[in-house]
């Protein structure tokens, strides 16, 4: 989709969106083509339910008078309550009203929103937001769909938003698109299916950040095993597919500054290994290396928009299969920190590669936090429902600043508890721990286990398994691979580390 930026004014041709306020109230575009058109929109208006609150619509096809060939009416309720995210949902919903509509491109008349008032957004953000959510909506992944009718792929190719203030708001709009090339990115490597999507093909989607200036390694199994990654190397024992560690390197920063570490869990499959997942919805654990997924696309958005900080993405990338070599229940690993895990469920894997990756990467980089992604537990998803990400964390700074940061973008996180007792849930007879806790507060003790391989770093795991992947789609969510986590992240790094 092209997102451009023009003066307001009236398009010759394609779909216009218009905004109206509360109580029926047409803002000056509105009027304009009410007026050219003899009083369609209020003839319109009134013939409908149409009040002008947030997230009405109403479309006024082939009205006379303008060269627009549809006219829609965006509802935007109170004008002073509207916030970043409430302009990219009106942009997305009118991406998604129009993407297949057969009309090729969108006018979206953006009138001063901030007149008379000294709060709230400025024109130039708010016409940049409608852009991003309007890009945001505009993701489909249809490369295997070789039989789809021409009526049921994109007609939209561009949406242009007209305000007084484009000069502003390109610039503002720079940021954000590379923003949204990091969230399609990551649905990109979530979609894919994995038999295409091995952890060598995710290394390889890392080593192409090389060209945006990132510093990217990937470790070998040979390498992993000199260093002792045992708990890692034991997940992936049983895959035909090599297992791998990639470590991404951006420095916007200054030299000296210590880098913001962030580590996701890459299960490019999880069938549970041994201990088995059942068949029904098995195919859903393609998506179990959705933490590495938003780990790549989040560097890719920093280097990108060449963020002022020095960031470290590290991603454990395996796949988890039962076979022959397989890691079994009740083996014991010894990780890379020294300390003796018994695998009594295999299925249990996410935990285990990111021991080592988490001690990998605070050893080495020493960075300022630490925050891992992990599609980690079933568990999160009965606790929070898909509103939240579950958060767990040993620092308040870094857990409210990741609260607020969540807010700004709708990409929430909700912070649950740790504490000796559920530690205790993981004490084993013969190692120094199991890697699972009983059925009890399975989310918690799953991020009870991380934290023995966390030391005195400020640290945040988040547990994603409720948001990688949605069965619906929102305005500015398509259904699928959501890249969840890449603004949230994103967003802190830009509001407190640059
Ligand atoms: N990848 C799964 C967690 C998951 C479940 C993610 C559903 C997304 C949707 C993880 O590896 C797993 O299997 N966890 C087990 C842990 C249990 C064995 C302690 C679970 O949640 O059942
Ligand atoms: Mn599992
Ligand atoms: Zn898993």
């Amino acid at each position: 989709m092209k997102i451009s930026f023009s003066d307001l004014k009236l398009p010759r041709s394609g779909a216009l969106v218009v905004g109206v306020a509360e109580k029926k109230t047409l803002l000056p575009t509105a009027k304009l083509v009410d007026k050219n058109t003899d009083g369609a929109l209020t003839r319109a208006i009134e013939a409908s339910r149409f009040e002008g609150k947030k997230g009405q619509w109403l479309t006024v096809m082939g009205p006379k008078g303008v060269g627009a060939g549809r006219v829609m009416l965006c509802g935007l309720g109170e004008l002073a309550k509207l916030s970043e995210t409430d302009l990219q949902t009106a942009g997305g919903e009118a991406v998604g009203k129009l993407l297949t509509s057969g009309e090729k491109s969108l006018t979206v008349a953006l009138d001063p929103l901030s007149s008379g008032r000294k709060k709230g957004l400025g024109d130039d953000q708010a016409a940049a937001n409608v852009g991003y959510g309007a890009m945001l909506a505009s993701y489909r992944f249809d490369k295997y769909a070789t039989k789809k009718k021409s009526t049921e792929l994109p007609s939209l190719t561009g949406v242009t938003v007209a305000t007084k203030a484009h000069t502003a708001a390109r610039r503002v709009y720079g940021g954000l698109g590379k923003v949204a090339e990091g969230v399609f990115l990551t649905r990109d490597l979530v979609t894919e299916p994995a038999n295409v999507m091995t952890p060598s093909k995710l290394a390889d989607a890392c080593r192409d950040l090389k060209k945006l200036g990132v510093k990217v390694e990937v470790l070998s199994e040979e390498r992993m095993r000199k260093l002792g990654m045992g708990a890692l190397l034991g997940v992936g024992q049983g895959s035909a597919e090599e297992s791998k560690l990639a470590i991404m390197q951006w420095q916007g920063g200054t030299q000296r500054q210590k880098p913001l570490a962030f580590v996701g869990k890459g299960v490019t499959f999880d069938t549970g290994g041994i201990s088995i997942k059942p068949a029904a919805g098995m195919e859903e654990m393609k998506w179990d290396m959705g933490g590495a997924g938003t780990v790549v696309g989040l560097m890719k958005a920093l280097a990108g928009r060449k963020a002022k900080a020095n960031v470290v993405g590290v991603v454990a990338l395996v796949e988890n299969m039962p076979s022959g070599r397989a890691q079994r229940p009740g083996d014991v690993v010894t990780s890379m920190s020294g300390q003796t895990i018994e695998v009594i469920n295999t299925d249990a894997e996410g935990r285990l590669i990111l021991a080592d990756a988490m001690w990998y990467t605070q050893g080495r980089f020493k960075p300022q936090f630490m925050i891992d992604l992990a599609t980690l537990t079933g568990a999160i998803i009965i606790s929070l429902g898909h509103e939240y990400a579950g958060m767990f964390s040993n620092d308040d700074e870094l857990s409210e600043r990741l609260s607020k940061a969540g807010e700004a973008e709708q990409e929430k996180v909700w912070r649950l508890p740790l504490g000796e007792a559920y530690d205790k849930q993981i004490k084993s007879d013969i190692a120094d721990m199991m890697n699972v806790g009983g059925r009890a507060a399975g989310s918690i003790t799953a991020a009870q286990f991380l934290q023995r391989f966390v030391n005195d770093v400020p640290w945040a795991h988040l547990d994603i398994a409720a948001m990688a992947w949605s069965k619906k789609s929102k305005p500015t969510v398509p259904k699928g691979g959501t890249g969840y986590g890449v603004r949230l992240l994103d967003r802190l790094v830009r509001d407190y580390y640059e």
